[in-house]
C-alpha cells in the first residue's frame, strides 16, 4: 500500500529544484510522493528530468490564455494531489487557485524574504551591496512571494560574486529546504498562527539550515 502524499511540482525551467525533491522522494521513509509535473514552458529542462523518472508530466502554455483559463486547467489537472511545491514556477497564481490548496502551496525564493521578492532576486541583492543573502521557503499567499516563512538558509556572498555564481551556491541550499519543507508539510507539522508558520520539530532537527562558506 502506498501510503506516500500524492504532490505536484510546477516548474518553468530548469527544474534543480524539481531533481531535488524528485531524488528525496525515492527514500521509502520520506512521507510525499511527486504523481505529477507540470510545467507552462514547453522546453523546461525539468520536463526531462520527471519523464527520465517516469512522472507523468503536463506542458499547459499560459501564452495566448487568460489567466482564469490558464489556472482553470492547471486545477483540472490536479484534481488528485494533496499539495502543491512551486519549484521554478515563474507565474502569479490568483487567489482562486489559491483557495483549491490552502496552506498547501509551498514556494522556494532565492533571497531572504522579506528581502528582495520579485525577479532577480540575487540580482537585487548584489547590486543592495549586501554580504549575506540565502533562499527562503515559505507557503503561497497571495502577494508576491510574502508568505508565511518555513525555513531559511544563509549564506556570505563573496567579493566580486558573479550573478551567476551566487545562483547556484543559492540553489545547493534550495535543494536542501525545499525537501525538508515537504516533508514537514506533508507530515502535518506545519502550523498557520496569523502571518507565522510554526513547525513541529522533531529532536534535534533544525529548522534553519545555515552554510557558512
Ligand atoms: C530557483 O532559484 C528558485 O529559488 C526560483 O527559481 C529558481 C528555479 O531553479 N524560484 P530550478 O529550475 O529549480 O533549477
Amino acid at each position: 500500500m502506498n501510503s506516500k502524499v500524492p504532490v505536484a511540482v510546477l516548474i518553468s525551467g530548469r527544474g534543480s529544484n524539481l531533481q531535488a525533491l524528485i531524488e528525496a522522494c525515492r527514500d521509502p521513509e520520506f512521507p510525499a510522493e511527486i504523481v505529477k509535473v507540470i510545467s507552462n514552458e514547453p522546453d523546461a529542462l525539468g520536463i526531462v528530468r520527471a519523464e527520465a523518472e517516469g512522472i507523468p508530466t503536463v506542458v499547459v502554455s499560459h501564452k495566448g490564455r487568460s489567466r482564469d483559463v490558464f489556472e482553470e486547467i492547471l486545477l483540472a489537472h490536479l484534481s488528485d494531489v494533496s499539495f502543491v511545491c512551486l519549484a521554478g514556477f515563474m507565474r502569479v497564481l490568483s487567489p482562486t487557485f489559491l483557495a483549491a490548496f490552502p496552506e498547501r502551496i509551498l514556494n522556494v525564493h532565492p533571497a531572504l524574504l522579506p528581502a528582495f521578492p520579485g525577479l532577480h532576486a540575487q540580482r537585487q541583492a548584489l547590486q543592495a551591496g549586501v554580504t549575506q543573502t540565502g533562499c527562503t521557503v515559505h507557503i503561497v499567499d497571495s502577494g508576491v512571494d510574502t508568505g508565511p516563512i518555513l525555513c531559511q538558509g544563509s549564506l556570505a556572498i563573496h567579493t566580486d560574486e558573479t550573478e551567476d555564481q551566487l545562483s547556484e551556491r543559492i540553489r545547493k541550499l534550495e535543494h536542501v529546504l525545499l525537501p525538508m519543507s515537504l516533508r514537514w508539510l506533508a507530515e502535518g507539522r506545519v502550523f498557520i498562527e496569523g502571518h507565522r508558520a510554526q513547525v513541529v520539530l522533531r529532536d534535534g532537527e533544525k529548522r534553519w539550515w545555515v552554510e557558512t562558506d
